[in-house]
């Protein structure tokens, strides 16, 4: 408990708030950030037990996780050559969708590698303020399994649902009138790729 005493005092404002009019080509996006993220390790923390099914561990087999390794990969090389970009992973054409916490404040994101990839937190949100209150999140949702916590929602912990994948899984990102284009693209079929990544508890 200590260590959530710590962060309660750097809790301040942060979150991420995106506001998201997708088609499966293309997204539009504004990003905001109030809330702080407490990175990866922290979720992995409890999220690594079997008890709570493990998320970590799951996560950590998906290409997500290998999402900013594969920017030094000789096919990344050949896209950003395309695109006239010269280090994928230096390069904020390639990192808006292949890490967390894109252009966030420095004091925001400074818990965050981009080595890391997309995180728990690029999806579920930054987690200074949920994270203080799983607690009552899982004490909301054990009594409830079906329904959502509310706690869950008013510490801004996201569900993530299709329109989150279609933040990045689309042709061309427009973010604050910038267009970043996905160089990868496939047609994405939620139904088939949530299965790949998935980490519902059994
Ligand atoms: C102190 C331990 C702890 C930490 C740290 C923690 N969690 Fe949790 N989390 C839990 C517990 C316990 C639950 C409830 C599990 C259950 O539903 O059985 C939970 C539930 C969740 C849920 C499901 C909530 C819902 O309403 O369905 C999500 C999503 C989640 N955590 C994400 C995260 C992320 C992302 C991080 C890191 C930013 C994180 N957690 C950090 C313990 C923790
Ligand atoms: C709009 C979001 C977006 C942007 C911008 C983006 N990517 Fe990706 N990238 C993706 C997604 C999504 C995938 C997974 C594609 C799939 O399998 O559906 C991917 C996969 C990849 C892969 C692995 C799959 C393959 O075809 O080899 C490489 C390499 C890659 N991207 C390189 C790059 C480079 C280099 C840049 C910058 C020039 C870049 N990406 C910019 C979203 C993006
Ligand atoms: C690519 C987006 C994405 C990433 C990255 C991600 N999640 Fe999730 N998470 C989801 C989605 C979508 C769901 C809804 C359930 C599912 O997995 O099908 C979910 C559900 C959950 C749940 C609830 C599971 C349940 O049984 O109800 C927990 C807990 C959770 N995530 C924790 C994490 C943790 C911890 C990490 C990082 C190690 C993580 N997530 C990374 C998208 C993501
Ligand atoms: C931040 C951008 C981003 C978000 C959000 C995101 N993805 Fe991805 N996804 C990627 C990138 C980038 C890759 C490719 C990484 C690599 O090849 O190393 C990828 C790869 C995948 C793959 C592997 C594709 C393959 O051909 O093997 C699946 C499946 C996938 N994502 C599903 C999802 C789902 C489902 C969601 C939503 C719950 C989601 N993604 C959200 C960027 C994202």
């Amino acid at each position: 408990m200590a260590y959530f005493s710590r962060i309660w005092i750097t809790l301040f404002t942060a979150i991420l708030f995106i506001g998201l009019f997708a088609t499966h080509a293309y997204a539009d996006i504004k990003l905001e950030y109030h809330y702080k993220f407490i990175g990866l390790k922290n979720c992995k923390m409890c999220h690594s037990k079997d008890k709570l099914g493990n998320q970590y561990g799951i996560w950590s087999k998906t290409k997500h996780a290998q999402a900013y390794k594969v920017l030094a990969s000789s096919q990344a090389l050949k896209y950003a050559a395309a695109l006239g970009v010269k280090d994928p992973q230096k390069s904020d054409r390639c990192l808006v969708c292949h890490t967390t916490g894109f252009k966030a404040p420095k004091k925001i994101r400074k818990k965050i590698n981009d080595s890391d990839g997309i995180t728990c937190e690029r999806c579920h949100g930054a987690g200074s303020l949920y994270a203080q209150k799983m607690k009552q999140i899982a004490k909301e949702r054990l009594s409830n399994p079906k329904g959502d916590s509310k706690t869950a929602e008013t510490t801004r912990l996201i569900k993530p649902t299709k329109e989150t994948c279609l933040q990045c899984h689309v042709r061309e990102v427009v973010i604050d009138g910038t267009t970043y284009i996905n160089p990868a693209y496939k047609e994405f079929n939620f139904d088939e790729s949530i299965k790949k990544v998935s980490h519902r508890r059994k």
